[in-house]
């Protein structure tokens, strides 16, 4: 198979990863967050988390404040976490708004579509508007993002392709998911996971499913590495695998999740699990999905942010909490097994001679189409 942009990456006959920098040096990483972080489609927060209309969640993501915003037309929108007064920090908190934003130095209020609305004494004692203060150009600065799956994604740089070019592909290959409400499971289908490793290794981790056998043995008792493929996206934004075999067990016999409506017969034992360059993981079976947000916290440190949808509102109620419970430590279990192998690998990228490595040709392949996009990303923005 001939992958895009193969030449970008060293290759001596072997295929081998990106170079030690890309993991160790913060001047190659900063340079690499603004090609691949901000010059992506990056996920920086779930729907779920602003549920109702006036929700406002704060978020800060490469160091730049910015917020979600539940407006009052249902649609979740993104500005920079900023008031365009003074520049002051305007939600430390998820908060439910009335009506308006309001800064809280000096109350300058923004509409949920980022207007400015009102600017209280801003003319002096008693006098709300002044002819140098244009409302009409002060309203909040919004930033490109799309919601997705229930992902909140953002353009940083304002360069990536439409969000629809962009997410097509896996769109189509998960309409079956993707085009009907998930329903997130409430708070036990929800946790975070902080990692000593570049965001980019939980990635890369995620991609492939080689290490199944060694690392994942209750997973590996009734999915086993053969019964596994790969996914790879023909324009390299996205890699994974899947399995042909999808039967957990919960701990309560007999008792099943409501499956999504007319899926597919192939969906009753096969899962599929892809990472979305550059830091969303997805993973998709019958019954529920789930999405993790890598939130790099520095070089070598990641919080995963975990997320639970189920097939209906059924699901989230009392009476399955004890289920959602079980899938939820499930999947808590299957990520706690990875912890050790990524930060391995991270601590593995401060030797002096290692520097890259050498894929399989056969079973890293998903890994490799990571790397090879993140080579590219980082190469074009050099240019
Ligand atoms: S900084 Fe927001 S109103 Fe002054
Ligand atoms: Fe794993």
């Amino acid at each position: 198979m001939t992958l895009p942009h193969a030449a970008s990456l060293p290759d001596h006959g072997l295929s081998h990863g990106l170079p030690n920098a890309h993991y160790t040096n913060a001047d190659v990483i900063s340079r690499e967050n603004a090609a691949v972080l901000a010059g992506g489609w990056a996920s920086i927060g779930f729907a779920k988390d602003v549920a109702n209309k006036g929700d406002v969640a704060p978020v800060t993501f490469l160091e730049q404040p910015l917020m979600l915003v539940r407006g009052s037309d249902g649609n979740v929108r993104v500005f920079e976490n900023v008031c365009r007064h003074r520049g002051m920090i305007l939600v430390d908190q998820p908060t439910n708004f009335k009506g308006t934003i309001r800064c809280p130095y000096h109350s300058w209020c923004y509409a949920f579509d980022g207007k400015l609305r009102t600017t209280p004494h801003v003319g002096g004692p008693g006098i709300h508007t002044h002819a140098d203060v244009d409302p009409a150009k002060l309203g909040l600065y919004e930033v490109r993002s799309a919601v997705w799956m229930d992902v909140v994604f953002v353009n940083l740089d304002r360069q990536a392709p439409a969000f629809e070019d962009f997410i097509r592909p896996v769109a189509e290959r998960w309409h079956d998911f993707a085009e009907r409400p998930l329903y997130h499971g409430g708070e036990e289908s929800t946790f975070e996971l902080e990692v000593n490793c570049n965001w980019k290794l939980a990635v890369e981790n995620y991609c492939e499913s080689y290490h199944l056998p060694w690392v994942h043995p209750a997973l590996n008792e009734y999915s086993k590495l053969e019964d596994h493929y790969e996914i790879i996206d023909p324009d390299g934004n996205f890699s994974g695998q899947g399995t042909r075999v999808y039967s957990p067990n919960l701990g309560e016999p007999g008792r099943q999740f409501a499956t999504f409506n007319d899926l597919p017969a192939a969906w009753d034992t096969a899962a599929e699990y892809i990472s979305l360059f550059p830091n969303t993981l997805l993973g998709v079976h019958k019954d529920h999905t789930f999405a993790i947000r890598l939130e790099p916290l520095g070089p070598s440190k990641t919080r995963e942010h975990v997320s639970i949808y189920y097939a209906s509102e059924a699901m989230c109620d009392g009476e399955w909490g004890r289920m959602r419970q079980a899938n939820a430590q499930m999947w808590r279990t299957v990520f706690n097994e990875d912890v050790f192998a990524v930060e391995g690998m991270q601590r593995g990228r401060n030797a002096g001679s290692f520097d890259g490595g050498a894929l399989s040709p056969v079973m890293d392949m998903p890994t490799r189409v990571f790397h090879e996009w993140v080579a590219k990303k980082f190469a074009d923005d050099r240019r």
